[in-house]
């Protein structure tokens, strides 16, 4: 019998046990079934995870090889096997750590010289050494969609706390609105234009770019002073006419979605300055040493892995929410949609054959308390069972505002505990009847405030959003996917499953802009480019 086939028959075991009971058994469950580190503390005690159940989890990671495929990854070795590379991210937060080579090669002196240049531009940006035609910057538009915009965009609104430079913009998408929308309002000449783009050819970046070029050039700007560019892409960037010293290189070894740490950071440290940027990578590389030393058991990453292959493959729950409780991690839902979906949402094993087992979950979510007044009815009566996955502070950034923060965690904490308890027929009847409502009245009620309970969370908890604790969360996200990449057997490092919808968009284009007939579209697309026409 397979490792996970062990897992469904231990789930089919537990059918009728509650989370509640588990806590009656072990008064010290709370402290049995969490993991730390650098003061970070994942509790995923509000799970059906019991010591047995645990300890088939961690067979999957013997089972897979787990500590070689980490070392291969951390040794450079070419793990992304179907575009034949290195998958080192980590080496772009590698601040004090030793060589990291590439066939031989060390890439350690090459990324501490980009991130000089980093530096430098940064320091210039912020201190009015590099200017626009108008004066000094007041404002820093990144263009760029994906792995390209989803991290700095994260990022940077994550940390606001520490902004002391520029104000920093983000456009991804295509549709015009969101550039007409940015650009409004902020003056060519004084703006700072980032293009960002790894290959320096997607579609909607460099539209986006050229339009920016454009609206500085009418409005009194220096296009060619006043861009720089994010890409492994170099040749292109200097086509595009960016001057070379303003152009910041990475190698194919960081994937889009890992590239936060380096060049494409680039927003982000404008905004909070180069010592808080290496705080950030400081927090990252500090979970990189947690998750190559810690056992199994007590490593945040393995265990957050683990939890989610126990609720997606051994439970069959399809998907999965984050529900931060920090406003400025608003972002963060969208973010690890792209890290653990473009990643994970795969099913077919890095061998070609497939998966055997459901690819990863749908990732979504959006801050407490704002989704506690929108979807979390049906986290708590809905039909599904959501497993959700909470974040929050021991303090904020405002102290001076009061009792915001304790209300905050209150909600929280709420919230998890209620998942988890959830409230019997008679509990809601009794309730109803306590408040003065009569017998019958009580009883036609009551059905509709039962809650079943018994539905799983975990909680991450650190002591504030500070540059390092993001690093660490981001890192610590980031190794979940690897993880569970590798028990599952995925390459988490391509995404072939964007490039269709890529293709068949650049074919339709013609059709879309009148100059050919719909010809080879099938009735439905035929049809709705017919509507589009008629209504131009
Ligand atoms: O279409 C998916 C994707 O390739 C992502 O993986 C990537 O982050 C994004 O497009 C942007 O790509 P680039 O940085 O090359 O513009």
């Amino acid at each position: 019998m397979s490792l996970f086939e062990d897992l469904k028959s231990l789930k089919a075991g537990r059918a009728d046990r509650r989370i509640t009971d588990l806590f009656d058994q072990d008064a010290l469950r709370a402290d049995r079934f969490m993991a730390e580190a650098d003061d970070m503390r994942l509790d995923y005690s509000k799970t059906l995870i019991d010591a047995e159940v645990r300890k088939a989890l961690v067979d999957l990671c013997d089972t897979a090889a787990l500590a070689d495929r980490r070392e291969d990854m951390f040794a450079g070795q070419r793990i992304n096997v179907t575009e034949g590379r290195a998958v080192l991210h980590t080496a772009l937060r590698n601040l004090d750590g030793g060589t990291v080579r590439v066939d031989g090669v060390d890439v350690m002196p090459g990324v501490q010289e980009t991130r000089g240049r980093m530096r430098g531009f940064a320091q210039a940006v912020r201190s009015g050494q590099i200017c626009g035609a108008g004066g000094s910057i007041t404002d820093v538009v990144n263009i760029g969609i994906g792995g390209s915009d989803l991290g700095p965009a994260m990022t940077t609104r994550a940390l606001s706390p520490y902004h002391d430079g520029p104000r920093c913009h983000f456009v991804s998408n295509v549709d015009g609105a969101q550039i007409a929308d940015t650009l409004r309002g902020l003056n060519p000449a004084r703006t700072l234009v980032i293009v960002a783009s790894k290959s320096f050819t997607t579609v909607e970046t460099m539209t986006n770019a050229s339009t920016a070029r454009r609206w500085m050039a009418e409005g009194g700007g220096d296009p060619s002073g006043q861009f720089a560019a994010v890409s492994t892409a170099l040749d292109k960037t200097i086509e595009f006419g960016i001057p070379e010293d303003q152009v910041f290189g990475f190698a194919n070894w960081v994937g889009g979605r890992y590239s936060v740490w380096g060049p494409v950071g680039l927003p982000l440290m404008i905004a909070i300055g180069p010592q808080n940027f290496d705080d950030f990578l400081r927090g990252g590389q500090a979970m990189d040493r947690h998750f190559r030393t810690a056992d199994w058991t007590d490593n945040l990453p393995v265990m957050l892995a683990l939890v989610g292959i126990w609720h997606r493959q051994v439970c069959g729950f399809a998907t999965r929410a984050v529900l931060p409780y920090e406003q400025r991690l608003e972002h963060l839902p969208a973010y690890l949609q792209q890290l653990e979906m473009e990643s994970n949402g795969k099913s077919v094993a890095t061998g070609g054959m497939p998966l055997g087992q459901p690819s990863g979950p749908v990732v979504w979510g959006a801050p407490g308390t704002n989704g506690q007044h929108a979807f979390y009815q049906l986290l708590h009566q809905g039909s599904d069972v959501i497993p959700c996955e909470f974040m929050l502070a021991a303090q904020g950034h405002e102290p001076e505002l009061g009792n915001h923060h304790d209300l905050l965690a209150a909600n929280c904490l709420a919230q998890s505990e209620a998942l988890m308890r959830g409230r019997t027929l008679e509990e809601s009847r009794n309730q109803l009847e306590d408040k003065g409502i009569d017998v019958a009245e009580a009883a036609r009620l009551a059905p509709h405030r039962v809650f079943p309970g018994n539905r799983p969370s975990i909680t991450l908890v650190y002591p504030k959003l500070s540059p390092f604790v993001l690093g660490q969360i981001i890192a610590l996200y980031e190794h979940r996917v690897f993880v569970e990449g590798v028990i599952l057997g995925i390459n988490s490092f391509d995404q072939w499953g964007v490039e269709l919808g890529k293709e068949l968009a650049v074919a339709l284009q013609p059709a879309v802009e009148g100059l050919e007939s719909a010809r080879g579209s099938r009735g439905s697309t035929a049809a709705l480019l017919g509507f589009l026409h008629r209504h131009r």
